[in-house]
């Protein structure tokens, strides 16, 4: 089975890629020669995950998924959330991120640093729509901890384990991230059809 992943983040791919059994192919919009900009404007980790798998399934007819995440700060009342892609504005870097975090947190001692990852995916398959979810409970660490993964990895320490994402290798990161677990979901959704 062919499916293709909305998203132009090539991290995202590759951990997806990993994830999935051999016999489903993961295609990424660059392998269909799309570069266009994915509409992400809905107010929901659901209403993204699934705007982003309508644009792919409209233009080019083809079994899709996309996913939507948001980091969910308990001390900053839920944020980044839904906006956790932009959250220090408009064009700014995964590390802008970071910062924006850490300084908004800077007085918050660790107990209070209690954060999930929260994914949503939407699956396209043969013009019906399906959701799947995952997530993972963690802190917010006080300072930056390794150099693997993405976005806010080298901040986030999974509930129950000593290092943050960023300390993980890929497959450590894949079998317990909110990601892994949505994807987990939709894989055993389609071995089950
Ligand atoms: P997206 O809209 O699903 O691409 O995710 C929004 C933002 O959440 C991304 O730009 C990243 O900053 C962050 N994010 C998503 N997934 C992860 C992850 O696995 N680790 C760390 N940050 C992530």
């Amino acid at each position: 089975m062919d499916l293709i992943f909305a998203t132009h983040n090539r991290h995202k791919v590759s951990e997806v890629q990993a994830m999935l059994p051999a016999g489903i192919h993961v295609r990424s919009l660059s392998d269909l020669g799309c570069d266009e900009d994915i509409p992400e404007t809905a107010d929901t980790l659901q209403g993204n995950a699934l705007q982003k798998a309508q644009f792919v399934h409209e233009r080019y007819h083809c079994n899709c998924f996309a996913d939507d995440t948001g980091l969910e700060i308990d001390a900053l009342d839920g944020r980044p959330g839904v906006y956790s892609a932009r959250y220090a504005g408009e064009g700014c870097s995964f590390d802008d991120n970071v910062r924006k975090v850490l300084a908004e947190l800077e007085n918050v001692p660790l107990e209070q640093r209690t954060a999930r990852f929260r994914t949503v995916v939407a699956l396209i398959l043969d013009g019906r729509t399906y959701f799947f979810e995952g997530k993972v409970e963690g802190l917010m660490t006080l300072e930056r901890h390794g150099v693997e993964g993405f976005g806010y990895d080298p901040i986030f320490l999974p509930e129950g384990y000593g290092q943050t994402f960023a300390e993980m290798d890929a497959s450590e990161k894949n079998r317990i991230s909110h990601r892994g677990r949505a994807m987990a979901k939709m894989v055993g959704f389609l071995e089950r059809l």
